[in-house]
């Protein structure tokens, strides 16, 4: 997969869809199990996902929602953004990327900045993250670079998108995603269009829609919105995972620093794995 179109965005302007969930759990299984080199980019504000493996990999520690201890000088997306104001050249792959193993690298949102709305006035520019991975050809470094993206349509995700070859997108059943996913396709196709430039030799495709948060036993209303929201999509280039990720109460009242592959819960677990096959099958088809 190095050196093929390997950016991809997890990408619902929706929240509480399981972009995060989704882009960690794959990230550590792919790396762990399929010993695959993955880096994971954390532009979301909100920085969930590095608070994730930051937890897991004991850079911090949290008791009772207080920072008990945190490691000092971080790397961060920040100096994407705003170290490269006179040129890219005095950027360092230290001052950004975090090697949480060997094979599972984040950059890492700025948790000081978690309360704060980041700078995006002068000097920040859309095309800074997309220039990040040029310069450092940080796309024949890994397998896949993953971008966790905010639910919003801002700076942030159109820094995401330029920087993509594909975006995935995690989708709830319920009975306005038909036209979330309808909103997000027209967004994508502004986008490619506003951004010609940018895309003309390199196009953004969809990758696939996973239904997540769907219950053990769906009621007939949930396979209902599934079947109508696969028929509106079906001439459209949209394409919908076979298999969905399913509801589990104990990932939302865990802990953050708690992974599927953490759990003694082999049916999760037999779940995600099923989910990563499918994507990288259809990452193989789509790159031929
Ligand atoms: N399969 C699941 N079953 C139940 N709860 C889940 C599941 N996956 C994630 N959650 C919980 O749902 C909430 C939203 O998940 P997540 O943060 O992944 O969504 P998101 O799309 O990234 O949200 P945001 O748009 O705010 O970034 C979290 O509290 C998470 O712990
Ligand atoms: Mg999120």
């Amino acid at each position: 997969m190095k050196d093929s179109p390997n950016v991809i965005s997890f990408l619902n302007m929706k929240g509480g869809v399981c972009k995060t969930t989704l882009c960690k759990e794959m990230a550590l299984f792919l790396s762990e199990v399929k010993d695959r080199d993955i880096l994971v980019i954390d532009i979301d504000p909100q920085s969930n996902c590095t608070q994730s493996f930051f937890e897991r990999y004991n850079v911090l520690q949290i008791d009772e929602g207080e920072l008990i201890t945190c490691e000092t000088n971080l790397p961060s997306i920040e100096n994407v953004f705003s170290k490269s104001k006179g040129g890219l050249r005095e950027i360092k792959l230290e001052d950004v990327i975090y090697e949480l193993s060997n094979k599972l690298h984040i950059v890492p949102g700025d948790l000081n900045t978690v309360f704060m709305e980041r700078e995006t006035g002068t000097g920040a520019s859309e095309q800074k993250l997309f220039n990040f991975i040029d310069q450092f050809k940080l796309q024949e470094k890994y397998d896949y670079i993953f971008i966790d993206c905010p639910p919003t349509y801002s700076f942030y995700t159109v820094s995401a998108l330029l920087s993509s070859n594909y975006y995935l997108v995690p989708l709830k059943s319920d009975a306005y995603s038909l036209l979330g996913l309808d909103l997000l396709e027209r967004v994508v196709t502004e986008l490619r269009s506003l951004y010609r430039a940018n895309f003309s030799n390199r196009p953004i495709n969809n990758l696939g829609t996973i239904f997540t948060m769907i219950p053990k036993t769906p009621s007939k209303g949930v396979l209902r919105n599934i079947e109508q929201i696969k028929e509106a999509f079906k001439d459209k280039n949209v394409y919908f995972f076979r298999n969905d990720f399913p509801r589990a109460d104990k990932i939302s009242t865990g802990k953050l620093s708690t992974f599927i592959m953490d759990r003694d819960d082999a049916g999760l677990y037999e779940k995600l794995a099923e989910i990563c096959q499918e994507f990288e099958e259809r990452m193989a088809n789509l790159n031929g």
